[in-house]
């Protein structure tokens, strides 16, 4: 065991867990998602979602992990269920598909970093071009992969540990920093108004799957990356604070992310935030196209360095989760086919470039792959372009991926064993109130709302049925 390294302790953990959940999904996705979801109503449901539902799928993920120090696949094998290693491939492969189309949009946020210091702000209009740029957008995944790959293959307190030590404190800052300031531009009231006042004609069956989804994607789970920075925690560490205070600071950098976007996307639109509920506006490119202009609006010396803070920011957050998205697959190849780390994170590495060479494609580069999902048919409920097909692919996954993992625990390992191990570090949680909401939330409610919901958003997503109307 002693090979395989470890977190040097609870806070080390707890910033690269938070690492790894808090990335693009907090402030690219989240606030598209929060648009297109019709503003405060969808941040309630995401809200709810975390805390009842993900939550509890958080802690059974890193009890898991810790009980078995293994990777997903090893997880069930040892704990005596081969057949249901199966679960753990499956997020294997997810946390493949996720890295793939990842590792792209990245490379976008840290290219954006390179254009905003150099004052390009015309960058944000000419989004569409950089792009489908190939040779920039390529070699800044390139550059963003192997940043990635060069600190796993650090290990894990030397390079994951060290990395999220560094990198999340100085989030925190910049990010703090710029809400400061976007609060002070004209129109900031009517973006945060629409962020957190909420309307809830706006609720309908995509709504509740974009907010379960958003919550699983951003707190990465369901795919076994907690089982895996799970197997590196110690055995005398709280297994529920920890995973209080990694969904307390993902959900509240999400939460101030959008009061960062909200009031500069409202700065741009001059108060007029219909438009960002408007098809067409927002999705992938609006912090892309928007927050440019933004940033030129501010102008001069200072538009180049918000904007500047801005990109990088984003491009740190990705890093931390780019970092435990490649950690799970080199996990499971160390562990499993006892290659050495370094051998196993450059292969591994290699190969999901490769594999997210399609997604790098479609940014216009390729009509094919630009045009993905229209082309084999998949209803237009996911854009067109074969990254977004990809990314709304491996977000079901992780819904599954989340149900079965809830499911196992609760009836296949059974609840008092996964009690056992978060009694651990744990004292009195016997008699806690925290066993009783696990009790209910692990065995009964997570898998059955889960299921339920992965049902729906399937089906709705990717065959074009929509369940819920035609019951109603
Ligand atoms: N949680 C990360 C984000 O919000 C993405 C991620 C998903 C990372 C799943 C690891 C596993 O950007």
């Amino acid at each position: 065991m002693a090979s395989r390294g470890g977190f040097s302790n609870k806070l080390g953990f707890i910033l690269a867990a938070a690492g790894s959940a808090v990335g693009l999904g907090n402030i690219w996705k989240f606030p598209f998602e929060v648009g297109n979801g019709g503003g405060a109503a969808f941040v309630l449901l995401y809200l709810s979602f975390c805390f009842i539902l993900c939550f509890p799928v958080m802690i059974t993920e890193i009890a898991i992990g810790r009980k078995t120090s293994l990777n997903p696949v090893g997880a069930f094998n040892a704990l005596g269920f081969k057949n249901w290693n199966i679960v753990g491939k499956l997020g294997i492969l997810c946390g493949v598909l996720i890295l793939s189309f990842y590792n792209v949009v990245a490379g976008w946020a840290f290219g954006y970093f390179v254009e905003m210091v150099q004052g390009h702000f015309d960058i944000g209009q000419k989004f569409g071009g950089f792009i489908s740029n190939i040779v920039k957008v390529g070699g800044y995944a390139v550059i963003f992969m192997f940043s990635t790959a060069f600190i796993v293959s650090k290990g894990v307190s030397g390079g994951i540990e060290k990395a999220a030590k560094i990198l999340m404190p100085t989030l925190i800052i910049m990010i703090l920093g710029l809400v400061a300031y976007a609060m002070t531009l004209p129109n900031a009231t009517k973006g945060i108004s629409f962020y957190l006042v909420p309307d809830f004609s706006e609720i309908n069956i995509n709504v509740i799957g974009g907010a379960l989804r958003q919550a699983f994607f951003s707190l990465s789970l369901g795919m076994g990356a907690l089982i895996t920075y799970g197997s590196y925690v110690g055995k005398d560490d709280n297994i529920v604070s920890s995973a209080a205070y990694i969904t307390l600071m993902d959900v509240g950098i999400a939460f101030i992310a959008g009061l960062m976007i909200f009031p500069f996307v409202a700065f741009n639109l001059g108060g007029d935030m219909q438009q960002v509920t408007e098809p067409g506006f927002g999705g992938p490119g609006l912090i892309f196209v928007t927050l440019p202009s933004v940033f030129e609006n501010i102008g001069g010396a200072l538009g180049i360095i918000i904007g500047s803070l801005f990109f990088l920011l984003l491009s740190f957050a990705a890093l931390t989760s780019t970092v435990s998205l490649l950690e799970v697959p080199v996990a499971y190849v160390v562990d499993e086919h006892k290659v050495n780390r370094n051998k196993a994170v450059w292969l591994v590495a290699g190969i999901i470039f490769i594999l997210g060479i399609p997604s790098l494609l479609s940014g216009g580069y390729s009509e094919f792959f630009s045009n993905f999902s229209r082309i084999i048919g998949v209803p237009e409920v996911i854009d067109g372009d074969f990254l977004s097909f990809v990314a709304a692919l491996a977000d079901v996954l992780l819904l599954l991926g989340g149900c079965l993992i809830v499911f196992f625990a609760g009836h296949v390992w059974k609840k008092h064993n996964l009690d056992a191990e978060i009694s651990q570090g744990f004292e009195g949680y016997e008699k806690s109130f925290v066993k009783k909401f696990l009790n209910f939330t692990i065995t009964i409610l997570s898998p059955i709302i889960l299921a339920i919901l992965f049902i729906l958003v399937f089906f709705n997503n990717f065959i074009g049925i929509d369940i819920m109307s035609m019951i109603s």
